[in-house]
């Protein structure tokens, strides 16, 4: 496996990929990888030439200087498990390597027709153009046929697929289902941050929500919001930032059943200091 930390040595192997007619598929991370990551990397392997992976934490997403700060960094560790997973190429740059001093000062603005105002949009407000100032500029550099999302990320899923649909990407996006520990937590890097204890309880997002499947026919979807927003705060160590029920697509919140077909239940909750998310689909 090969580590390449600079653009242009990463634009040289790329060109010979392409020259040589290889299909590169790309999995962009922010590192910490754990098992859900992996299971992108796999998929990644099995369905192209070569698959390239960065790892890179994007200063610019980050509208909390303290959570940019902590978030879990360890690349020798990452690189270990990329290689073991098949992984050919990892690139991963400085973020002065990544960027030219305006664009870490000044992140262009992108338009994406309302869906970074909801949910992770309105309670970290500039971090989707943050994502897709990174993601726009490592799918011009990794030129891949395919790039591999987790869908616990909902609403980054949805705004990456408009990003490629605007700037014309001729990059397909596969969205991978979620990987959960045997207690239902969502896997996220951010779980390192959690005690033994927090771990445990931070389980019974996960178990809430997918009981509240079974009151869909049953309760409006207000009494249903209402109810697992309850039933996850009354559990000590957890407070829910939103909940949001919403059509897959245009995130547009919905206020009953018969307003979409394809309805997903979007959640951030803090367990303690840490902020995690999760959703569950109900149509
Ligand atoms: O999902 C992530 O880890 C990040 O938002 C991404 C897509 C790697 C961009 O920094």
């Amino acid at each position: 496996m090969e580590i390449i930390t600079s653009k242009a040595a990463l634009t040289e192997r790329v060109n010979e990929l392409i020259a040589s007619k290889k299909n590169i598929g790309f999995v962009p991370t922010m590192g910490a990888l754990h098992n859900g990551h992996l299971q992108l990397v796999k998929r990644c392997v099995s369905e192209n030439d070569v698959c390239i992976v960065s790892v890179f934490v994007n200063p610019t997403q980050f509208n909390d200087k303290h959570d940019l700060e902590v978030y879990p960094r360890n690349i020798e560790a990452d690189a270990a498990k990329l290689e073991s997973v098949g992984c050919a190429i990892v690139f991963t740059p400085t973020p002065d390597e990544m960027y030219t001093k305006e664009e870490q000062e000044k992140v262009f603005e992108f338009d994406f027709a309302g869906l970074d105002k909801v949910m992770e949009g309105k309670f970290r407000p500039g971090h989707f153009n943050g994502v897709v100032q990174v993601v726009s500029k490592l799918f011009t550099l990794v030129r891949p046929t395919r790039a591999y999302f987790g869908e616990k990320d909902f609403q980054q899923l949805a705004i990456i697929r408009r990003m490629v649909d605007v700037m014309g990407f001729e990059i397909e996006i596969v969205g991978c289902p979620i990987v959960r520990e045997e207690s239902g937590l969502a896997l996220s890097s951010r779980n390192a941050l959690l005690s033994e204890e927090e771990r445990k309880t931070a389980a019974h997002i996960h178990a809430v929500l997918k009981e509240s499947v079974q009151f869909l026919s049953q309760t409006s979807l207000e009494e249903l919001r209402n109810a697992v927003v309850n039933a996850i705060d009354a559990k000590e160590g957890l407070r829910t930032e939103y909940f949001s029920i919403v059509d897959g697509k245009s995130l547009r919140e919905l206020d009953n059943w018969n307003q979409s077909e394809d309805i997903v239940g979007c959640i951030t909750v803090f367990c303690g200091k840490v902020r995690l998310i999760d959703n569950i689909r109900y149509k």
